[in-house]
């Protein structure tokens, strides 16, 4: 689709990001855009203009031949499905923030595109206003791509900001985020890290051509983190972030996870508090590169979304070069990681829950352990996310195995198989 001079908007969701993007629009002539009318699910709610702006129907902005982008700032993701659908299959530009949408529907979304020759962009949905989408799809070359790390998730950081520097409890933290906005409606998929899964799908597209679905990641959040391993990371001179990470293995395979993880001062992720979010990219040439900016909150996700409207001016629309122009890289969820495990009950720890144990401590009601874990193990196990277990990714996070000791790992599984 070719985006003529005027872009005249259809907005989708008025909460907080959708009131920033109508007056960023607004208060931005250069760009050439003017919002044309907002849809919104509930009349009732007090806003700050007109009542003329809104509409609760859908195909009033849909049917609307001058409407030739619609940007969608909903929180529910199946709505927001059906709506970037309709949209592309009426040949009217997509921008999106909502990463649940885009990462559980990634592959029909690409197809979608491909068939419509209709653009959908997405920056905002990851990490807000840092632009890191658009660079992993230009800029890097899948093969020299060596690892991401980032704190993808404004809330959870903030959180642990809150407690880590300002001695706040979690539930307190909780609800100030909550307070400034940068929460999801539903707080659940922050702090349970499936809002940070749902963004490294999305990273994993655009860095490496992996197509995933959230639910086949390992993942954990931060809402089982024991108060002693705040004092255990406060002992060691770490902070505890949750930390989503792609890593290539010597194989070219990639590893994928989002864990809470030990943070020491000498790691660039260590200096992002509050809801800043940050992600190092790291290449075989470069070395480290380090993103940082706000990673949630209304203008700071408004000025992704500007300038995938400006990216739309000059007909941009993401390629997915790893994916269709490359070789895409093999995702693998076998690679043994460097955790620590605290527990309140020796019950709750399976015999076999560690490959190896390099160091223990046990008080009254306060346990740990520090190893080697499989993630395959893990995926396939739940006694990691009991209430009063807490596992969280140590510095050193996935161990780095000799081709020889990885091949007979991998015998040895196979052989453990049933038949
Ligand atoms: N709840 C999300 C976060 C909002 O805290 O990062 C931005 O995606």
């Amino acid at each position: 689709m070719t985006i003529h001079k005027k872009l005249t908007i259809g907005l989708f969701g008025y909460g907080v990001v959708g009131e920033a993007v109508f007056q960023v629009v607004e208060q931005t002539p250069s760009l050439a855009a003017q919002v044309k009318k907002i849809c919104i699910k509930n009349p009732h709610k007090e806003r700050n203009l007109d009542a003329a702006w809104f509409t609760t129907q859908k195909n009033e902005l849909l049917e609307d031949e001058d409407i030739n982008v619609i940007i969608e700032v909903i929180d529910d993701a199946e709505a927001s499905f059906e709506i970037v659908q309709e949209s592309l299959l009426r040949g009217k530009a997509v921008i999106s923030a909502n990463k649940k949408m885009v990462a559980e529907n990634l592959l029909a979304l690409i197809e979608l595109q491909q068939r419509t020759g209709t653009p959908l962009l997405y920056e905002s949905a990851c990490c807000a206003s840092i632009p890191v989408l658009r660079n992993l799809e230009e800029y890097y070359d899948n093969d020299l791509l060596r690892g991401i790390e980032g704190i993808i998730n404004g809330s959870t950081n903030f959180i642990l900001s809150q407690i880590f520097d300002e001695k706040l409890s979690y539930s307190d933290a909780l609800g100030l985020a909550q307070c400034r906005g940068f929460a999801e409606s539903d707080p659940s998929l922050d702090v349970q890290g499936l809002d940070a899964v749902n963004k490294l799908c999305i990273l994993l597209t655009h860095a490496y051509g992996v197509l995933v679905r959230p639910d086949e990641l390992l993942y954990h959040g931060i809402e089982r983190l024991n108060p002693g391993d705040r004092q255990v990371a406060v002992a060691e001179g770490a902070q505890i972030k949750l930390v989503a990470q792609a890593v290539k293995q010597d194989d070219g395979s990639v590893a994928a996870f989002v864990l809470p993880q030990f943070v020491k001062p000498a790691h660039l992720l260590h200096r992002v508090r509050e809801e800043y979010n940050g992600v190092v990219i790291s290449s075989t040439l470069a070395d480290e590169q380090f993103f940082y900016g706000k990673g949630a909150g209304g203008f700071p996700t408004a000025s992704a979304i500007l300038s995938d409207l400006s990216a739309l001016r000059y007909d941009y629309r993401y390629e997915y070069k790893k994916l269709l122009l490359q070789r895409p890289s093999e995702l693998k969820s076998d690679a043994l990681l460097n955790v620590y495990v605290s527990f309140d009950d020796w019950e709750k720890l399976p015999a076999d829950a560690f490959e190896e144990i390099h160091e223990y401590y046990s008080g009254r009601q306060f346990h740990y352990r520090k190893g080697v874990v499989s993630q395959k193990k893990l995926l396939k196990s739940n006694w990691w996310k009991q209430p009063g277990v807490s596992l969280i990714l140590l510095e050193e996070g996935v161990v780095k195995t000799s081709p020889i000791k990885q091949l007979s790992r991998q015998l040895a599984e196979a052989e453990a198989v049933p038949a």
